[in-house]
């Protein structure tokens, strides 16, 4: 089988969750083997680092350190060994949630950032990226409004208007600079029309 990476991204209250279920059913159904995880986490010592990452203050860089450290982790122990036996792997969120919350929300140096990803996903002469990338994308006045009738907020699910703004922007910025690895998603459309997008993606590339 071959060996698939699909990450799922977007600012908090753009659905993704039931999405990435439905996408796990539907590859499943064709046959693959799908490891479904979550950034950060994934490891035993990976969510240990998201629980600090998510509920204790600290400055932008050491954020930074905290995500790439559980990325690094969750790439050795779980990502890379799936992908190795042909497993197709859903990830839920990956760098460019670090490009866009530490990076546009955060203001982190990109070029830092950029450092850090070559250094953490480097294999074998080359930096592992997403085959795919599903960005959920809608305005984020609408994701606040969902938010709101969810359950209690994290560090980041607490940030303004303003702040999910430009976290929106830097996501739009990774998809401009990779576009054949993003599938940009209107996710301010129902749940249905959101999905028919997804299958859409999937479909384009034979999945
Ligand atoms: P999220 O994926 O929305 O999980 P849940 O649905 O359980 O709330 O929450 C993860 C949070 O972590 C989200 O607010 C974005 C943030 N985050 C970063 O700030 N940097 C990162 O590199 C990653 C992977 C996530």
């Amino acid at each position: 089988m071959t060996a698939r990476f699909i990450t799922f991204e977007g600012i908090d209250g753009a659905g993704k969750s039931t999405h990435i279920a439905a996408v796990a059913e539907r590859l499943r159904r064709a046959g693959a083997n799908v490891v479904s995880t979550r950034e950060p986490g994934g490891t035993p010592l990976a969510e240990r680092l998201r629980e600090l990452v998510l509920h204790e203050p600290m400055d932008t860089l050491t954020e930074c350190l905290l995500v790439f450290a559980a990325r690094r982790d969750h790439l050795q122990q779980v990502i890379e060994p799936a992908l190795a036996r042909g497993d197709t792997v859903l990830c839920d969120r990956f760098t460019d949630a670090t490009f866009a919350y530490q990076g546009g929300g955060g203001g982190a140096d990109l070029q830092r950032l950029a450092q850090l990803e070559a250094w953490v996903q480097g294999t074998r002469g080359d930096v592992r990226q997403p085959d795919l990338t599903i960005w959920f994308d809608l305005p984020p006045a609408l994701a606040a409004q969902r938010r709101a009738q969810a359950r209690a907020a994290d560090r980041f699910e607490q940030q303004d208007v303003d702040y999910f703004e430009r976290v929106r922007a830097a996501y739009a910025a990774r998809a401009a600079a990779a576009p054949q690895r993003f599938a940009p998603i209107d996710a301010a459309l129902d749940r249905d029309a959101v999905w028919r997008q997804i299958d859409v993606a999937l479909g384009a590339r034979g999945w």
